[in-house]
C-alpha cells in the first residue's frame, strides 16, 4: 500500500511517499482503508518534531481520517470488517491506517467520507473552547482570531449556533467574505485595521465577551484588551508561531481570565463532555446549522505542498486528503 512517511524529522520536502506493507492491528485496534483524511496543523508541527507529540520514526501523519473496517483486532466486539468509521489518532495520509477502536466512531449514516473526515477535531476543539471552557451564553458577543482556518471556521459556526454574535477576523477580503458566508456577523481585517479600536466600535465601546484565539503572537495582547468586563480569553493555539507573554494586571483590571483548551486530552479528563459535544454537533449538522466547508482535495504526494500551504496561511476551511487518488 502507498503511505506517506515521515522518516526524520525537519523540513516538510523530507516527507516521502513509500510502498510499504499494510500494518497489523493490536487487539484494540482497528486496520482502516482510508477513504478520505483531513489536513490539521498540528499535523505540519509534527513532521516538523515541533509538537508536544513526538511519534516514533518512520511515521505516517494524518490525525483525522475515515474509511472502512477491513481488519479488526482480537479485543474489539463494537466494530466489523465492512463498517464505515471515523478515526482520531495518526497515519491517515495513507491508504490504510490503524486507530484505536476507542479512538473510533462510526460513520453517521448519509455522511459521506470527506465530511467524516472533516469534522471531529476542528468542531469538538471550538464546542469543547466555546461551551465547556468559555461558558458562552446566548446573546455574548464572540471575536473569533484565524477565523477562516480549521478551527477558526468551526468556531464561527458554533458561535452562531449558540447564540452569540460573532465578530470573525482573519487577514483578507477573501478569507473575510467566506467568514460572512459562515454566519459572521461582522468582520475585521487585522493586517489591515487596528483590533482593539475596530472591536470597540462595533461593541459600542464595551469589548466583547469572549475571544478564541488560535493564532497567539502580538493579538493575544491585543485581542485580551478589547474584552469587556469579566471577559474571557480562549487559548487554543499558536499558528503565529509566538507564544505570547502576557501581563497579568490586564485580567485583575476587568475581571479577565485566560482559559486554556486541549480538546485532545480533554478526552481522557472528561470523556462525558466529547460524547454529548459529539451528539450535539451530529445534530446540527442533520438540522444544517453546521457544515463543513471543504475547499480543496488532494493525493497523497501532494500532502508537502498542502502543509507549505497551510503554513503560508493559504488555505480555508478544511482540505482533504484522498489516498486512493492518483
Ligand atoms: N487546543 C486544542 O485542543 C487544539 C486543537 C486543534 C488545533 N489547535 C491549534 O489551533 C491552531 C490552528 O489550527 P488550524 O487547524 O485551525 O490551522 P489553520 O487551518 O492553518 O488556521 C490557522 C489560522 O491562523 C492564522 N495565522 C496567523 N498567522 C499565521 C501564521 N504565521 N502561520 C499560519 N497561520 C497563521 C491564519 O489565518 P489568517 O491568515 O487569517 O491570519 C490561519 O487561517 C494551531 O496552532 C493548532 O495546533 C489546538
Amino acid at each position: 500500500m502507498k503511505a506517506l512517511l515521515c522518516t526524520q524529522f525537519g523540513g516538510l520536502n523530507r516527507l516521502e511517499l513509500k510502498e510499504v506493507a499494510p500494518p497489523t492491528p493490536g487487539p484494540g485496534q482497528l486496520r482502516i482503508a482510508v477513504k478520505a483524511a483531513s489536513l490539521n496543523f498540528p499535523d505540519a508541527l509534527m513532521v516538523q518534531g515541533l509538537y508536544q507529540i513526538k511519534p516514533a520514526l518512520p511515521f505516517s501523519p494524518g490525525s483525522e481520517f475515515s474509511g472502512l473496517v477491513v481488519e479488526v483486532g482480537s479485543a474489539v466486539k463494537r466494530y466489523r470488517v465492512g463498517d464505515r468509521v471515523i478515526a482520531f489518532g495518526l497515519g491517515g495520509f495513507a491508504e490504510q491506517a490503524l486507530a484505536d477502536a476507542e479512538r473510533c466512531m462510526p460513520l453517521p449514516l448519509g455522511m459521506d467520507f470527506e465530511v467524516g473526515a472533516a469534522l471531529i477535531l476542528t468542531y469538538c476543539t471550538s464546542l469543547r473552547g466555546l461551551k465547556d471552557r468559555g461558558r458562552i451564553q446566548a446573546g455574548e458577543t464572540l471575536l473569533v482570531l484565524g477565523a477562516a482556518g480549521g478551527v477558526g471556521a468551526a468556531a464561527v459556526e458554533i458561535g452562531r449556533a449558540l447564540g452569540a454574535r460573532v465578530i470573525a477576523c482573519a487577514s483578507s477580503e477573501e478569507k473575510l467574505a467566506f467568514c460572512r458566508e459562515l454566519g459572521a456577523d461582522e468582520t475585521i481585517d487585522y493586517t489591515k485595521e487596528k483590533l482593539r479600536d475596530r472591536v470597540l466600535a462595533l461593541t459600542d465601546g464595551l469589548g466583547v465577551d469572549l475571544v478564541y484565539d488560535p493564532v497567539g503572537g502580538p493579538l493575544t495582547e491585543q485581542a485580551l484588551r478589547a474584552t469587556a468586563w469579566g471577559g474571557r480569553l480562549l487559548v487554543i493555539g499558536f499558528a503565529a508561531g509566538e507564544i505570547p507573554k502576557i501581563a497579568l494586571n490586564l485580567c485583575l483590571l476587568k475581571e479577565r481570565a485566560l482559559v486554556g483548551v486541549y480538546w485532545g486530552d480533554s478526552l481522557k479528563h472528561d470523556p462525558a463532555s466529547h460524547e454529548r459535544n459529539v451528539a450535539q454537533l451530529l445534530a446540527w449538522i442533520a438540522n444544517g446549522k453546521i457544515r463543513p466547508r471543504i475547499s480543496e482535495r488532494v493525493p497523497l504526494a501532494a500532502v508537502p505542498a498542502l502543509m507549505a500551504r497551510m503554513a503560508a496561511r493559504q488555505i480555508m476551511g478544511k482540505a482533504i486528503v484522498l489516498p486512493e487518488a492518483a
